[in-house]
């Protein structure tokens, strides 16, 4: 009898193309429609699996593994990772992996040109423009806030925040200037010309600020009143990383009442549901978790991530290759690992 092969899920369609390079190795209990699966049914879907390419959609903790007994190998489809219990998966021997560098360069670019679309109130003047209230030029139409030349600050200083900071320096003329939990070694610090502040120096000098730091209990609600408080009314605020990092409440009251220019936010705490005051608001540029989404990013990911499982089950001519482990200490405070 020949052995069986493992059995491997997938949580959602990704590249038909790219997911059959998993076919050669294992049994694949793919996804043909975009699902949203409840706890329960990724538990069902695990409980007979090997491993797993699952995405933000999918948590993965102590309740869905536990009824598991086979599963060795987890790989997410992303940098962020704050989906997967990664200390319960550890506890068990299961491999975690994530897809980190394939997409800093895209992410990046996004974070930029949601500050920029923020700043200059291009979304907003395009919706104006679409309702039919242009009637004439006038000198202060749409008045946004320069980008050149300002303060940049990034909060969360990993790969895609250097890659943000880059683009302002270089690109911009901007300062740049960023907060971490551990400052950056002088090497990188010069790379991407940028200076560690603290976080309250940070917010206070910040006239462009973007989030790119990882979510974990300990940074939920960073950014609250008290911290939005300390902002320029003339700045803006960015966020690429995750939603639950800004207390959207507070934001929105920031917002109207002016005591911030603009927000632009790529993701949310409760996505897909917007906090319907964000929806209200004329000075918010709102997209939907786009960050890495163009198609070569996408298509990287998506190899990056069937390559992990492969050699995490030791599969194939890659089989040894080591995976993209979870870094072992990503899961504390303002450290960037993205
Ligand atoms: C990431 O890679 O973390 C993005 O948010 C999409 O998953």
């Amino acid at each position: 009898m020949p052995e069986a092969r493992p059995r491997v899920w997938v949580s959602q369609p990704l590249f038909g193309d790219i997911i059959a390079g998993l076919d050669e190795h294992f049994e694949v209990d793919d996804t043909r429609e975009v699902t949203a699966w409840s706890p329960a049914q990724v538990a069902r879907k695990l409980a007979d699996a090997d491993g797993a390419l699952v995405t933000l959609n999918e948590r993965v903790g102590a309740a869905e593994i536990a009824d598991a007994p086979r599963l060795r190998a987890v790989a997410n489809v992303g940098v962020g990772y704050d989906n997967l219990d990664v200390a319960a998966l550890r506890a068990r021997d299961i491999v975690a992996t994530n897809t980190p560098d394939v997409l800093t360069e895209t992410t990046a670019d996004m974070g930029f040109a949601l500050l920029m679309a923020a700043a200059r109130r291009i979304t907003e003047g395009e919706r104006w423009l679409r309702d039919g209230r242009w009637t004439q030029w006038s000198f202060d139409t749409l008045l946004g806030h320069d980008v050149h030349s300002t303060t940049l600050g990034i909060l969360g200083m990993g790969r895609i925040g250097q890659g943000i900071a880059r683009r302002g320096a270089l690109g911009f003329g901007m300062r740049v200037l960023y907060h971490n939990r551990s400052r950056l070694p002088d090497r990188i610090e010069r790379n991407s010309r940028a200076a560690w502040v603290d976080l309250d120096t940070l917010l206070r000098a910040a006239d462009h600020l973007v989030l790119v730091l990882p979510y974990s209990a300990a940074t939920r609600h960073l950014i609250d009143a008290a911290a939005l408080a300390k902002m320029k009314p003339t700045a803006t605020l960015t966020n690429i990383a995750r939603g639950g990092l800004v207390d959207e409440d507070a934001l929105a009251d920031a917002l109207s009442a002016g005591r911030l220019a603009a927000a632009a936010l790529d993701v949310f705490e409760g996505e897909p549901a917007v906090n319907p005051r964000l929806l209200a608001l004329r000075n918010v540029v709102l997209t939907p978790h786009v960050g890495s989404a163009s198609l070569a990013t996408r298509r990287a990911m998506a190899t990056l991530a069937v390559d992990n499982l492969v050699a995490a089950l030791g599969r194939g001519p890659r089989a040894g290759d080591p995976p993209t482990p979870i870094a072992a200490t990503a899961t504390g405070a303002t450290t960037a690992k993205r």
